[in-house]
């Protein structure tokens, strides 16, 4: 898919990224949430963005489910279709970078490649949250009954039984959702943001 720009020409904004992280009185990020399914990324995203709501903080989250409903209704669980969901993500990402708001992303994307990519296309905007829960534990869990599905082989190329989850090397944070409350993970991700300055050390 590749679509000639060479008559493109980018448009610059009037109002800068850094006038608008002025008037929101805080930095613009990216915090991608990453994990196997049930891990917890999506409940955690949610935590923290109220957390920063409490804080007057400008956030938006985007769910996996939720984005691959509209933007990437089109693409399924094969590794390019997975490579192609998380590209359009971070193209989404950097583009709301510019904003000025925190954006929290919740999607498994198991790959290294496709989150090295995004990371390199963000550069220090990019935060990576590795939830951590043992397979078991999200397969006990079951929440939308999927792991069940794919162990009968309903449904191909799940992650974590039929299509791997490469865990992250160096990430910028490790939250381990099995062990510990959803408000202190919660704390966690707002205290990393403390220590980037992204938010303000109250
Ligand atoms: S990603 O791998 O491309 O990052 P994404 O986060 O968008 O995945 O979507 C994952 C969600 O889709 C899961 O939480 C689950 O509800 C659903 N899903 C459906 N089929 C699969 C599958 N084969 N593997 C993983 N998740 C799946």
């Amino acid at each position: 898919m590749n679509i000639p720009t060479k008559n493109i020409v980018w448009h610059q904004s009037t109002v800068t990224r850094t006038h608008r992280e002025q008037i929101n009185k805080h930095k613009s990020a990216t915090l991608w949430f990453t994990g196997l399914s049930g891990a917890g990324k999506s409940t955690l995203a949610h935590a923290v963005e109220a957390q920063l709501a409490e804080l007057q903080c400008r956030t938006f989250v985007l769910d996996g489910d939720n984005v691959r409903h509209g933007l990437c209704a089109d693409l399924g669980f094969s590794k390019t279709e997975r490579t192609e969901n998380i590209r359009r993500i971070s193209e989404m990402c950097k583009l709301f970078i510019e904003s000025g708001i925190i954006i929290l992303t919740a999607f498994i994307s198991p790959f290294h490649e496709d989150r090295q990519r995004a990371r390199n296309l963000m550069g220090d905007d990019f935060l990576e949250i590795y939830c951590q829960a043992p397979l078991a534990i999200c397969e006990q869990r079951d929440v939308k009954g999927l792991y069940r599905r794919a162990r009968a082989g309903e449904i191909p190329d799940f992650t974590g039984i039929s299509s791997p989850y490469e865990i992250p090397n160096n990430p910028e944070l490790i939250v381990n959702t099995y062990t510990q409350s959803i408000e202190n993970s919660a704390h966690q991700v707002i205290n990393l943001l403390r220590s980037r300055a992204i938010i303000p050390n109250l």
